[in-house]
């Protein structure tokens, strides 16, 4: 079988429509992202996705130092998805970020995404970047290892603990279904019955 030849992708900055088309799908992902994760509620989400793109984008397109892409098929001329990076100045030196990489659901898996990511990187390399920053969530498995493939490494760890009543109460003793803390039933029924014997 003959592998697919990897796409050649034009990125082109969006027009003031697609900006603002990617807006309202961005805040509408970003919101429903964290509500299946269970960490926003579904009725407060949209407005704290609205907030955090009004932090991000203060003055919108015209962001200082932010750049609006959309992903089109050098061949075909589709559109195929977008994305937004950040390159400015900071610590003396040149800075290269990745805010937002989406392929459509439909382009998926034909290698936009990792032309995408090896455009970027001659950019940042253009700017004088040495390295080119992004995040990702940790269950994001697609994105995941489209950025191992590309040789991204972690560097910082973001870290969270359950907490609260339902995750650190013990279940108190007599309700039905609880146990107090110790061994396993099988292993303290196989102690009792060593000692009886
Ligand atoms: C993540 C995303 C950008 C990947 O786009 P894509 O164009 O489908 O990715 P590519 O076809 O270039 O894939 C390159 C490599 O990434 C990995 N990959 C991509 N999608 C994958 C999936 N669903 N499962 C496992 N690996 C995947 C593979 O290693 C793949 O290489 P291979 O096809 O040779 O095996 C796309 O799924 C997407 O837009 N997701 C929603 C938005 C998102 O999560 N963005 C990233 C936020 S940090």
């Amino acid at each position: 079988m003959r592998a697919r030849p990897e796409p050649r992708v034009r990125l082109r900055p969006m027009s003031e429509e697609e900006f603002r088309a990617a807006v309202v799908q961005g805040i509408a992902r970003h919101a429903a992202d964290r509500v299946r994760r269970g960490w926003w509620s579904a009725r407060a989400a949209r407005s704290a996705s609205r907030r955090d793109f009004a932090q991000l984008l203060p003055n919108g397109r015209k962001t200082p130092h932010r750049h609006f892409l959309a992903v089109t098929d050098a061949r075909t001329g589709a559109r195929v998805g977008e994305t937004w990076y950040l390159a400015e100045r900071k610590g003396g030196l040149p800075q290269f970020w990745i805010d937002w990489l989406w392929i459509d659901p439909e382009h998926r898996r034909r290698g936009y995404a990792r032309a995408v990511l090896r455009q970027l990187a001659e950019e940042a390399a253009r700017r004088g970047a040495s390295r080119v920053g992004l995040n990702v969530l940790a269950d994001n498995r697609p994105a995941l290892a489209l950025y191992a493939q590309l040789g991204y490494r972690p560097t910082a760890h973001h870290l969270a603990a359950p907490v609260g009543p339902t995750r650190s109460r013990r279940p108190s003793a007599g309700r039905r279904g609880s146990r107090a803390p110790g061994p396993p039933r099988s292993r303290r029924r196989a102690r009792a019955s060593r000692s009886r014997s």
